[in-house]
């Protein structure tokens, strides 16, 4: 754990425990109460980089939110519980994180949870393009491949749509793959970096192996099984977890590095940069994520694809029709309602 929090790229969470860093960003966690939502607003909570932290949920927040306000940092908590309190708890926030919705059970897609988290999605986003327009949101619900659309539909409905500042969190891709190289290879999984592009469900996801630092080679076989592993990473945890849920701990390690780097690129650090699921033209798909220069007002450049592998590249031209086809659902649903 502590290797991780010393990662240089990215240097969110070492960053996050320095006293020196004296920062204002008002935060809130939508699905603050949930198996994610618990252990990320810790992290939030244990960062000096909040100054707020607004807690939302439709149950237990009050308890999450008092429980949370006793740790002797500089943060302030509070929860809000149920959709009148929704609009307080997001007046002012600079950056919105969404980990409401239910999570998989074994022998499910992420794409299972569409029916139920697609509203879950919409409803929230609608309140943040409402009270909180200018807000970063960071989504964590799955299906990512079709909340971010959603997302970015519900906010052109309320004609606030800024692609700049709107992410789906694939960062746990990312600390896996990072993790598994590591492992692999015998190194400090802290001072590797796999970019993983694309979207966030089984082959969609794509690590680059090729463009890992430290630079890292396979043999074809060892290589194959290394993405497969990175790609149904998230079933292994389903299943390990056997009907209790989806992955959490490390999810909300990983949301809490993709918000501290977000919010370090918008107190002005330079060389910041994230792999997200984002509005995107580097292929011929609307969304897809690939490394992202983060500034102060979310996006500042798309580093693109780079040098790909003809391995890397098949592997795009296969994920391609499931992520537009993904995509495409979630514009129809907004495209639906009412
Ligand atoms: N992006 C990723 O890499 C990634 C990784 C793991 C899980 N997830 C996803 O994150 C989501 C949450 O997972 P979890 O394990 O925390 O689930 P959970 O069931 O433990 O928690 C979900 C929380 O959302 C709350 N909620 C439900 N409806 C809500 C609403 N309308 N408004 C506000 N809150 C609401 C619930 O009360 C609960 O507290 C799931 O969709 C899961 O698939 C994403």
């Amino acid at each position: 754990m502590l290797s991780a929090f010393a990662r240089p790229a990215g240097a969110a969470l070492r960053r996050s425990l320095s006293t020196s860093a004296q920062n204002n960003a008002k935060v809130a966690v939508l699905g603050a109460s949930g198996g994610i939502g618990q252990p990320l607003s810790l992290l939030l909570k244990n960062s000096p980089l909040v100054s707020r932290l607004t807690l939302y949920d439709i149950a237990h927040t009050p308890g999450v939110a008092a429980d949370l306000s006793h740790i002797e940092t500089r943060a302030t908590v509070k929860g809000y519980l149920g959709p009148e309190q929704l609009p307080d708890c997001l007046k002012g926030c600079d950056v919105v994180v969404i980990p409401a919705g239910v999570p998989r059970k074994p022998g499910m897609t992420r794409d299972d949870l569409f029916n139920t988290n697609a509203t879950i999605v919409a409803t929230l986003t609608a309140a943040c393009a409402q009270h909180c327009p200018e807000a970063m949101v960071c989504i964590i619900s799955n299906p990512v491949n079709s909340t971010i659309p959603i997302t970015a539909e519900v906010f052109k409905k309320h004609g606030v749509y800024n692609p700049d500042k709107i992410f789906g969190v694939t960062t746990l891709d990312i600390v896996r793959a990072n993790t598994f190289v590591a492992e692999l290879k015998g190194l400090d999984p802290a001072r590797v970096n796999v970019p993983v592009i694309g979207g966030h469900a089984g082959k969609t996801i794509i690590p680059v192996i090729s463009q890992c630092t430290p630079k890292v080679d396979f043999p074809q076989d060892q290589l194959t099984t290394l993405i497969g592993r990175i790609q149904e990473a998230g079933t292994e945890v389903v299943k390990a977890k056997a009907g209790a849920g989806s992955a959490t701990l490390s999810m909300a390690y990983a949301g809490a590095r993709f918000v501290f780097s977000l919010v370090d690129a918008m107190n002005g650090k330079e060389g910041v940069v994230e792999c997200s699921f984002v509005k995107s033209q580097e292929t011929d798909c609307p969304y897809f994520s690939t490394p992202l220069l983060l500034g102060k007002k979310g996006i500042e450049k798309n580093l693109g694809l780079g040098k790909l592998s003809s391995f890397e590249e098949k592997m795009i031209a296969e994920a391609l029709p499931e992520l537009k086809a993904s995509i495409k659902k979630g514009e129809e649903f907004v495209k639906s309602m009412k």
